[in-house]
C-alpha cells in the first residue's frame, strides 16, 4: 500500500515541497506518495484528525499553521523552543521543526562555522526564531535587528539566548548577515533589508533564507560590497531531507531533492 505524506497551508499552491520529495521517492523506488493539502486556517485541527485517521504517515506544516498545530501534536525540545512545528510524524504524534537542522546544514554545506563568529540575524519572526536557536547553540555572537525593536527583543527574552537586540547599523560590523525577514521576496524583489548606503566588512557572508528569486538584492549588495551570498534553497531542501528521513528512516538523496527542487522553482 501506498504510504502518505503532505504539506498543509493556505495558499499552498507554490510549495516545491511535493516536487521534492516525490522525485526522492522514485529515485529510490519507495511506494510513497507526497500531496500538497491547501488547508484554511479555521480547520486545522480537524484536517490533523483526517490526515491521521486517513493512514497518513506524516505531514509538513507550512505558512499559516505552524503554530497553530502546536497545541494538537506532541512537539520536541527543538519545536518548543521555536515555537513552531514544519514536520509531524502520525505515529506517536511527534512534532519537530526541521528548519533549525536546515539552515545550520546548509551554512556547514557552505563551509561556514558561526562558532565564535559575530552574526547578524535581520528579522524577528518564526525563520528568525530558527536561525537564532540554531545559531547560539553553535556558539555565534548574536545581534539581532529588526524593523519592529521590542519583537527582536522579545525573541531573545523567550528563546533565553545570549544575544542583543539592535539598530541596523549594527551590519557593519557583522561577519555573517542572515535575512529571515520577508523583504526582497518575489514579486517586491526590488527591495533589501539594507539601506543602500550601508557599509559591511568586505569579507561578509550573507544567507538569505529567500529562494524566490535564487537572487535577491539583498545578496547582489553584499556581492557588491565584496561578500559573499548564499541563496536560501539549500535551506528548504535540508530541511525537506530531514523530515523525508524522519518518516522514511531511509537516508534521503540530497542531489536528487535539490535538482527537482530547483527544476520546479524555474517551471514556476
Ligand atoms: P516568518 O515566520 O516567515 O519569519 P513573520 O513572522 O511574518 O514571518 O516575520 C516576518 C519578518 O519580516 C518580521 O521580522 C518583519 O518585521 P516586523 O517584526 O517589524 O513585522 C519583517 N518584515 C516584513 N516586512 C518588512 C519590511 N517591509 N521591512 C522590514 N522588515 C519587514
Amino acid at each position: 500500500m501506498t504510504q502518505r505524506v503532505g504539506v498543509i497551508g493556505w495558499p499552498i499552491e507554490h510549495s516545491l515541497s511535493p516536487a521534492m520529495h516525490n522525485a526522492a521517492f522514485k529515485a529510490l523506488g519507495l511506494d510513497w506518495q507526497y500531496d500538497k493539502i491547501a488547508i484554511p486556517p479555521d480547520i486545522v485541527k480537524l484536517s490533523l484528525n483526517e490526515l491521521r485517521d486517513a493512514g497518513f504517515v506524516g505531514i509538513n506544516v507550512t505558512v499559516p499553521h505552524k503554530q497553530a498545530v502546536m497545541p494538537y501534536v506532541r512537539p520536541d525540545e527543538i519545536a518548543k523552543a521555536v515555537g513552531a512545528v514544519n514536520t509531524i510524524d502520525f505515529r506517536g504524534n511527534k512534532a519537530t521543526n526541521t528548519d533549525v537542522a536546515g539552515f545550520m546544514g546548509d551554512l556547514a554545506a557552505h563551509g561556514v562555522d558561526p562558532a565564535g563568529m559575530k552574526v547578524v540575524v535581520l528579522g524577528a519572526g518564526g525563520a528568525a526564531r530558527a536561525a537564532v536557536y540554531g545559531l547560539a547553540k553553535a556558539g555565534a555572537y548574536i545581534v539581532v535587528v529588526n524593523r519592529t525593536p521590542e519583537r527582536a527583543r522579545d525573541l531573545i527574552d523567550s528563546l533565553g539566548v545570549e544575544a542583543i537586540a539592535d539598530g541596523i547599523a549594527a551590519v557593519s560590523d557583522a561577519e555573517l548577515i542572515v535575512n529571515c525577514t520577508s523583504v526582497g521576496l518575489a514579486p517586491k524583489v526590488d527591495e533589501s533589508p539594507l539601506p543602500d548606503d550601508i557599509r559591511l566588512k568586505p569579507d561578509v557572508i550573507a544567507y538569505d533564507m529567500i529562494y524566490r528569486p535564487a537572487q535577491t538584492r539583498f545578496m547582489t549588495q553584499v556581492e557588491a560590497a565584496g561578500g559573499r551570498a548564499i541563496g536560501g534553497l539549500g535551506m528548504l531542501v535540508r530541511q525537506g531531507a530531514v523530515a523525508f528521513s524522519l518518516w522514511t528512516g531511509v537516508e534521503p538523496p540530497l542531489d536528487v531533492m535539490f535538482s527537482a527542487a530547483q527544476a520546479q522553482l524555474q517551471a514556476d
